[in-house]
């Protein structure tokens, strides 16, 4: 029997620093049927970054309306997947959801590929220099475009490469199939390395690994160890080759429904579990990589400098590719808001 067949309930959960920190009191609003529910929809695990943000907004929003104003969260793409939750979205479907931002070129904004360039970001401070400065709102108007509304990013960490391999150096990646998400960016990143990259949902990459369809992927170890993809595989190699973030997004119509004391309402309590997310999500991938090295069924590799800096070099292209597709703007804009924030 496959090792992976043992096991058809993939996800894993852990993370018990995360959810302690969602201990809010419950108190006399969880009896009240809420006037307005907000659906929202995600397709990773509960005990990720963005799950446990997700939960915490929801007690906020139900403490602070005094249980008028709901949330539903639908979690593993319980509802909607990678392929239509954008639509969804814009149908109104559903009333939030949270995409990577890798996921926003397919509703035709591939700036915002601009934070797969591979070994951009030194670390989540510098990321966040940008997220929540003036680059970050302008990323988020263009939202407006589509009839949506962004109501802002936030982290989950730095990507690790996994396959039945140790990644440790460009000619690893030769003939590899890695599954990535829909960006132009992590698909040019790929080839840069010489692998071939196939592009599909996260729901269905865990399955796509164990049965061969792909070889290999990359995702923040707490994606990774949620959907126990250690199991069907046997190495991951901590490359912290790339960024992976979110931005929340909820339907412009919708949003102007609202009164505009719940919007304030909601915004807040938003802006709260999104600060948390940020705060634990550092932790949870330590965590998740700690739980990952005590399963002891994957083989873990820690690059030297000289193996990373061969990585980075192979994947220079990548920058110019952008570039040439994109205009020199966003990167000269980018550029110039990493070196305001050094100084
Ligand atoms: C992925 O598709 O690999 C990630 O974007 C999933 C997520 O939302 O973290």
């Amino acid at each position: 029997m496959p090792r992976w067949a043992a096991h058809p309930l993939p996800r894993r959960s852990l993370l018990k620093a995360g959810a302690a920190g969602l201990a809010l009191p419950t108190a006399a609003w969880s009896q009240h049927k809420p006037d307005i529910t907000l659906r929202f929809s995600h397709v990773v695990a509960e005990e990720t970054p963005k799950g446990l943000a997700a939960e915490r907004f929801k007690v906020l929003v139900a403490q602070r309306s005094g249980g008028r104003v709901g949330v539903q969260v639908y979690p593993n793409a319980q509802l909607y997947g990678d392929h239509d939750e954008m639509r969804a979205l814009q149908l109104g479907a559903v009333d939030l959801v949270a995409p990577s931002l890798s996921k926003f070129g397919r509703i035709g904004l591939p700036e915002f590929e601009l934070f797969d360039l591979p070994f951009l970001f030194d670390d989540l401070a510098a990321v966040r220099r940008i997220t929540q400065g003036a680059l970050g709102q302008k990323l988020l108007k263009g939202l407006t475009h589509q009839g949506l509304e962004g109501l802002g990013f936030f982290d989950n960490g730095f990507k690790q490469m996994s396959a039945n391999r140790p990644l440790l150096e460009p000619k690893d990646f030769v003939g590899l199939r890695m599954r990535v998400q829909a960006s132009r960016v992590i698909a040019a990143q790929m080839r840069a390395l010489g692998a071939v990259p196939v592009t599909l949902a996260f729901s269905e990459t865990r399955q796509a690994l164990a049965s061969g369809v792909v070889d290999g992927t990359e995702n923040p170890i707490s994606n990774f160890w949620t959907q126990a993809m250690h199991e069907v595989q046997t190495d991951v190699s901590l490359t912290d080759h790339g960024y992976l973030g979110y931005a929340v997004v909820t339907n412009q119509r919708f949003w102007q429904s609202l009164q505009r004391a719940d919007r304030e309402l909601i915004a807040q309590a938003l802006q709260e579990a999104l600060a948390f997310a940020n705060q634990i999500a550092d932790t949870q991938n330590d965590q998740a990589l700690q739980a990952l090295r005590q399963a002891g069924n994957i083989n873990v590799h820690q690059l030297t400098t000289v193996q990373r800096n061969r990585l980075r070099l192979a994947v220079q292209p990548v920058q110019q590719a952008f570039v040439n597709r994109m205009g020199s703007g966003w990167t000269q804009a980018l550029q110039m808001a990493m070196r305001e924030s050094r100084n």
